[in-house]
């Protein structure tokens, strides 16, 4: 059978046959490339090159891309879209063009897969002569078959990039359930008759910010085919749910809910929608992307979501989601092994994600059904609120509203929708913009040799200077510069690691270099100050690196390779890279997990680290092929871009790194390495915080002098803190219940002597009056006392605290049985003192913000009590 296993191989090797060199896929986190969200097409990793920006390691690449469009309207409704998807192509980077890549794809289709050609239809760009005869004369398609489709021309993705005319290639899948039955149905018709298989771009032309076109340097080729579509296509099924890519979760969605595709209608379309969406969650949260409100995340959260609302369809209302993991990680595990190892990880933050989810849909129905009540339309704003706030898909709110007979106004939410798209557009283009401001161009492709592995200092010259922005050829003393020298010592910040500083210097000039970047065309970037003289175009210098700095700056470089090492021991191989700074001061590490470390892990990783400084290892860094460093299994990071050559840091036995930063000589250099901090920064993200060498002496002198001052306030030293304190717990304990027992009698003589002032009004006891300085729980307790020493009768204390006062009125039980009520009383006066209060007919109290009335709500409060008793 062609599994899509065999496709994907199938189509790999036969591009390799034609000179292709086979890369793996990229992430599908785009890198450098700010206009993309996500990596939605075969050549989006190559845009540099087609652009001539940076040279391909071959001219002609093959591979098999992971991709994702968020677009999920036509998902399951389709048997064409995805998603999440493969996208099969092979690319020409200025080398074939036009008539090789259309006869190649013939020759794959036709002699590989053995499709019959005379199902195969054919499109191009209106006016494309050159690609007709080629499909017509070289490769023998009658020309009733080919035809011209207006859109046939691809590209860009995103605002800018390169794009070209397109020719497609279609099967005829003939006049099944999938044709929309008109006669003029052809290629380019909506329905599924008529499959796109394969996209063959001739991309020529660069689309520019303004909106123009300029030609690349040299013409190129992108072509992509989805792997989905041939794989159904060639095993003969409806659709590619029915694939042996998708069967396992099919058969995991049946076994807990029982339901099937070949039910049809709404169930076949959840079960297709919560498969697509959940293939896609599963390779996103594999490419360490978090769920979040924005951004990627926002993808990744919203795709979950709605395979969750789709489960309803099923009769599912718990989690549910994380049972396919098994399923997709069976189909793919092995081409993409992120999958695998990350299994656990993808699974938790699954659970994780999917039981928030059902807490924010309990919040957002109890919202709902209170805007509800109204029974009026819900308004655009509203069903906004609900989607934004508690990630409500406005089609549950409309299918919820409709179930008591309310409308919804989708228009108004489409519109509050498309606002706060607008918002974080513009966001994105401010961001552009910032980041235009501080690129500068570079005329010619001179890349700057870099020295500062071997050395700290050299000789070099000028080669290009910039004042904001544009060349100059001079810059002067006070001023502000950006320098390309030819070669350099300084290393350009990068794989996390801080550019360098230091100083440039010839006889009077003085320069001070306070950061450095990498530039266009491998160039390296100082950002510089002139502290004395002028600086020159062409002008010779010695590049001088502050040396102790950039020491500090490599302990911590590699004292992070060795706390991954670390970390993958102790917690496991699935914790994945997805950030780190290295800097002079401290390192910081971000990985995926879905849990807090433990006390004991953290304890154990820092005490690994630790033990491999000790050993003091040497710290090897040889380049080598990205074939034998995979091979050789040093782990990579997945942000970041690897060329054809790379260079692999290896502490033997311990950790094995693709890096291009600067390493120190043997593990020994570090010095002391201690953690400061673990904490979450996003769901399933961990951040650890260490510091090495002198800084971390520094940090443990830190909590040192800490205990110092702490044991000198206890009289006592740092060893006998932990005594002295429990012993100071105890003895303030004690305290605390004597000052309690001196209230407690303090309160009883005041009892003793209050009880003398109360009044008889109409044969009811009555004591109001102010009593200084107590507390809340001292009057409570002081009118308990009272009203026990009364017998009957009714109490009222009032006091003032700073800003305040408080009442309180208390009325034995007797009385109450006459009538009388607390909260009637305090309901009544605490108004006088600017408050609310109220409580039950034995005790209720108040409090308010005017205690200078204070005496005059208790002779108020006198007064009603005196009426009620004499009336
Ligand atoms: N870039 C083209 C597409 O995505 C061909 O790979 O269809």
């Amino acid at each position: 059978m062609w599994t899509s296993a065999r496709l994907r191989e199938s189509f790999l090797a036969f591009f390799e046959e034609k000179d292709h060199l086979r890369l793996p896929s990229s992430s599908l986190i785009p890198v450098n490339d700010p206009t993309l969200l996500l990596i939605g097409a075969g050549m989006a990793p190559f845009k540099s090159y087609f652009r001539g920006e940076e040279k391909p390691p071959h001219v002609r690449i093959t591979t098999c891309q992971k991709c994702v469009r968020a677009d999920d309207s036509n998902v399951g409704v389709t048997a064409r879209h995805h998603t999440f998807f493969e996208m099969l192509g092979n690319f020409s980077f200025g080398d074939y063009f036009k008539k090789e890549s259309i006869e190649w794809a013939w020759e794959y289709l036709t002699e590989r897969l053995n499709l019959d050609p005379n199902r195969l239809w054919v499109t191009i760009y209106p006016g494309d002569m050159v690609a007709f005869n080629h499909w017509n004369k070289d490769v023998g398609v009658p020309a009733e078959r080919i035809s011209e489709l207006e859109d046939n021309f691809w590209g860009p993705i995103g605002a800018t990039g390169p794009c070209g005319p397109c020719s497609e290639i279609y099967y005829d899948r003939g006049e099944g359930p999938w044709w929309c039955g008109r006669t003029e149905c052809a290629p380019g018709c909506n329905c599924d008759r008529y499959l796109e298989i394969w996209n063959l771009v001739f991309t020529g032309l660069n689309k520019e910010e303004d909106g123009s076109f300029s030609d690349l340097p040299r013409p190129c080729i992108d072509t992509g085919a989805g792997l989905d579509r041939i794989t159904f296509l060639m095993q003969g099924k409806n659709n590619p749910y029915e694939t042996d890519a998708f069967q396992p979760a099919m058969l995991a969605l049946k076994e807990f809910s029982g339901h099937t595709l070949d039910e049809g209608g709404r169930v076949a379309l959840a079960l297709k929608i919560i498969g697509d969406h959940t293939r896609a969650v599963i390779f996103l949260l594999a490419d360490g992307i978090s769920p979040s409100n924005e951004g990627r995340g926002y993808v990744l959260r919203r795709l979950l979501r709605r395979a969750m609302r789709f489960g309803r369809v099923l009769g599912i209302h718990g989690t549910f989601l994380e049972k396919l993991v098994p399923a997709f990680v069976a189909v793919y595990g092995e081409i993409y092994p992120e999958l695998a190892t990350r299994e656990l990880h993808v699974t938790n933050v699954l659970i994780q994600e999917q039981q928030n989810f059902l807490r924010t849909l309990e919040q957002g129905e109890h919202l709902l059904q209170s805007l509800l009540q109204a029974s009026t339309p819900l308004s655009g704003t509203d069903v906004f609120r609900l989607y934004d706030t508690y990630g409500f898909p406005h089609e549950l709110t409309q299918e919820i509203a409709a179930e008591r007979g309310i409308q919804i106004d989708l228009d108004g939410f489409h519109k509050a929708l498309e606002e706060a798209r607008e918002r974080s557009r513009a966001d994105l283009e401010k961001k552009l913009d910032d980041a235009r401001g501080g690129t500068i161009a570079v005329s010619h492709e001179q890349p700057s040799e870099f020295l500062g592995y071997q050395r700290t200092g050299a000789h070099a010259h000028v080669v290009h200077l910039f004042r904001q922005g544009m060349e100059v050829d001079e810059a002067h003393e006070g001023e502000g510069a950006s320098v390309i020298l030819d070669r350099t010592p300084f290393y350009a910040e990068g794989g996390g690691q801080v550019g360098d500083t230091g100083i440039f210097k010839s006889g009077e000039l003085l320069v001070e270099v306070l950061d450095t970047q990498k530039g266009p065309h491998d160039t390296i970037v100082h950002r510089v100050e002139i502290r004395r003289g002028s600086l020159k175009k062409g002008a010779e210098l010695e590049a001088i690196v502050d040396a102790k700095r950039r020491g500090d700056i490599m302990r911590h470089h590699t004292a992070t390779h060795l706390l991954q090492a670390a970390l993958r021991t102790v917690v496991g191989a699935h914790i994945t890279q997805t950030g780190s700074l290295v800097a002079p001061d401290r390192l910081r590490f971000d990985f995926s997990h879905y849990a807090p470390l433990t006390p004991e892990q953290i304890e154990t990783v820092e005490r690994l680290v630790n033990e491999e400084v000790l050993r003091n290892q040497a710290v090897d860094k040889r380049e080598m092929s990205m074939s034998e460093a995979t091979a050789a299994g040093a782990l990579a990071f997945f942000e970041e871009k690897y060329a054809d050559r790379v260079r692999v840091v290896t502490v033997e036995n311990f950790s094995k790194e693709l890096c291009g930063g600067t390493h120190c000589a043997r593990t020994g250099d570090i010095g002391l390495f201690k953690i400061t901090s673990e904490s979450a920064i996003a769901a399933g993200q961990r951040r650890i915080e260490a510091v090495c060498g002198m800084v971390a002496l520094e940090a443990v002198r830190t909590y040192e002098n800490i205990l110092k001052t702490v044991s000198q306030d206890l009289k006592t030293t740092p060893t006998e803190i932990p005594g002295s304190l429990s012993r100071l717990k105890e003895s303030l304990k004690r305290t605390e219940r004597q000052v309690e027992e001196l209230g407690e009698k303090l309160s009883a003589q005041r009892a003793g002597d209050l009880v003398s002032e109360s009044v008889e009004v109409g044969g009811v006891k009555l004591l109001a009056t102010e009593v200084p300085g107590v507390t809340s729980d001292g009057l409570s307790r002081l009118g308990d006392q009272l009203r026990d020493k009364l017998q009957s009768g009714i109490v009222l204390l009032g006091t003032r605290n700073g800003e305040g006062a408080k009442l309180m009125c208390w009325v034995t039980k007797d009385l109450v049985g006459r009538g009388y009520s607390a909260g009637n009383v305090i309901k009544a006066v605490i108004p006088t003192i600017g408050g609310k209060g109220g409580g039950r007919p034995e005790f209720a109290q108040g409090g308010g913000n005017k205690p200078d009335a204070l005496s005059q709500a208790l002779t108020e409060a006198k007064s009603l009590i005196s009426r009620q008793a004499e009336g």
